[in-house]
């Protein structure tokens, strides 16, 4: 892998062209975008129409695709080549949810996933035969978020399963003892259970709470904990036996498809893991074989660099139109900005341009009323993603079609605006969006969705030449709250003027 990054000079070039063309003049002028730039992956459809290339810059876009040479770059992932070249490892995520590679490295990952995959079953399923109603997963970044956000989408805690009511699962994940506190009281130790994961079992907030937990539970029979460290989570009190594996082949944010998924297989049963996974598994599927023109991945990374790199957009929403999905822009925010956000590319020379923008949003129709105000006004052009569901699961359809009567009129607003005579009733419009259509949320089709932003992540990287697989940027602050932990508890001072006078203050009110 060369990780030169793409040339941004060709970008500019377009932008020039394009320089006081209006996005909704693109799309007059060309009526056979609305189906030549939208895709379909099994229950996923994708609209770019309302994206700001027009088909010059698109096909810019494309050659830039190819000489990056994101084909050959999806196939050493899933291949397991070290894609993570800081730390020298692989990422192979897809393995954990099926076979797209037959390289020995991809074979024997996916060997040891089903292996694991099997003895988390069983730990289900011994768990359905208790009087455990509620769980505690204890983890933080990679071990809590994606899980969070699927089972928040997908549980129905009400819902009776075979026979009895599945486990409610609450989350700790804060090192604010506030965090555990309030989860805890509301929960009887005698019918729950817990799971502790880390993947290195050496995060601080996750080894606090843990404990926490673990002396609240005063049931070891009933601690589980997944970890690539079984030793260190078997010193803090775990029987091996109830010990998940992980290993130094998937990322915490690319991990809910490992064991991390525990917590997601308790509340949404087994079978509908799996169905996740089969989505994820379609995804990779089209992703690493359809041809880069025709590739959503590809696509959706080849839109984030045009937004960041031609177009300079400084943020990005993402703005699900599904209550379900309200956790969605939390789970990405780490997927996203701790994959892409870097400044030097694979050889360690500065990155040419701009990348990873912030990324942020929240469930419409709330956003409306909060934020939606500067999208449609401000000066600030922030590209989004808006993610809705054709058919809802609830009986209330009224709502529903207003739900996506508000989704489809704030992409034609933000995309044609309105002119007026008095400047404060003018809409400037030109503002850029994706629409993803899911059919239904279904763990098959969720699935597809974070299989979709994982690998337009990865694609993005290539583009950029960086690694989207190392997080260094958080080990800095980790350490120095190191430094500073005795200094709080009394031991000692700070070297930083700033901070050595904030904590007398600290110390003076405590
Ligand atoms: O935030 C930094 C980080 O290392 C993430 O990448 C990771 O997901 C999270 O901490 C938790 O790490 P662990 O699973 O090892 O506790």
């Amino acid at each position: 892998m060369s990780g030169a990054g793409i040339d941004l000079s060709l970008l500019a070039e377009q932008t020039r062209r394009l320089q006081g063309a209006s996005l909704s003049q693109i799309n007059l002028d060309d009526p056979a975008r609305v189906s030549d730039f939208a895709l379909r992956v099994g229950p996923l459809y994708a609209s770019f129409a309302r994206q700001s290339y027009d088909r010059q810059a698109w096909q810019a876009l494309l050659a830039l695709a190819r000489d990056a040479d994101l084909v050959g770059a999806m196939q050493r992932l899933v291949d397991g080549e070290p894609v993570n070249v800081t730390e020298g490892r692989a990422a192979l995520h897809t393995a954990l949810r099926g076979e797209v590679s037959g390289s020995p490295t991809a074979r024997a990952a996916h060997a040891d996933a089903l292996r694991a995959r099997a003895r988390m079953c069983a730990m289900v399923e011994a768990l359905a035969a208790t009087d455990v109603t509620d769980i505690v997963s204890v983890g933080i970044g990679g071990s809590d978020l994606g899980p969070r956000m699927v089972v928040d989408a997908l549980a129905q805690p009400d819902a009776p399963a075979v026979g009895r009511m599945r486990p409610r699962v609450h989350f700790v994940s804060n090192v604010d003892g506030a965090a555990a506190q309030r989860t805890l009281s509301a929960l009887d130790p005698r019918t729950s259970a817990a799971i502790l994961i880390s993947k290195t079992f050496g995060t601080q907030e996750t080894l606090l709470n843990g404990g926490i937990v673990r002396d609240w539970l005063a049931n070891d029979s009933r601690l589980y904990a997944v970890s690539a460290n079984v030793q260190r989570a078997s010193d803090f009190g775990i029987d091996p036996e109830r010990i998940l594996p992980m290993w130094d082949w998937v990322g915490g944010r690319y991990s809910l498809w490992s064991a991390v998924g525990f917590p997601i297989a308790l509340a949404i049963g087994f079978e509908a893991f799996e169905a996740l996974l089969a989505g994820a598994a379609e995804l990779d599927a089209h992703a690493l074989q359809a041809a880069p023109e025709a590739n959503l991945a590809v696509w959706h990374a080849l839109t984030a660099v045009w937004n960041r790199n031609a177009r300079h957009a400084a943020t990005q929403a993402v703005l699900p139109y599904d209550e379900r999905l309200k956790l969605l822009p939390n789970y990405l925010q780490q997927l996203v900005m701790e994959s892409l956000g870097k400044r030097v590319k694979l050889d360690g020379a500065a990155v040419a341009g701009d990348t990873v923008p912030v990324w942020w949003g929240g469930p419409g129709t709330d956003t409306q009323h909060s934020f939606f105000q500067a999208l449609h006004q401000g000066t600030q052009i922030v590209p989004a993603d808006f993610i809705g569901t054709i058919r809802c699961d609830h009986p209330y359809l009224e709502n529903h079609a207003a739900l996506l009567a508000n989704l489809l009129a704030q992409t034609e607003a933000f995309a044609n605006g309105q002119d007026s005579d008095d400047p404060h009733r003018v809409y400037p419009g030109d503002r850029p969006s994706t629409l993803l259509l899911l059919d239904a949320l279904t763990p098959h089709s969720l699935g597809m969705l974070i299989a979709l932003y994982e690998h337009s992540v990865y694609l993005q990287s290539v583009l950029w030449g960086i690694n989207a697989f190392d997080q260094f940027g958080v080990e800095l602050g980790k350490q120095v709250a190191n430094r500073l932990l005795p200094a709080l508890k009394g031991d000692g001072d700070a070297e930083d003027p700033v901070t050595r006078a904030l904590l007398v203050e600290i110390r003076n009110r405590t």
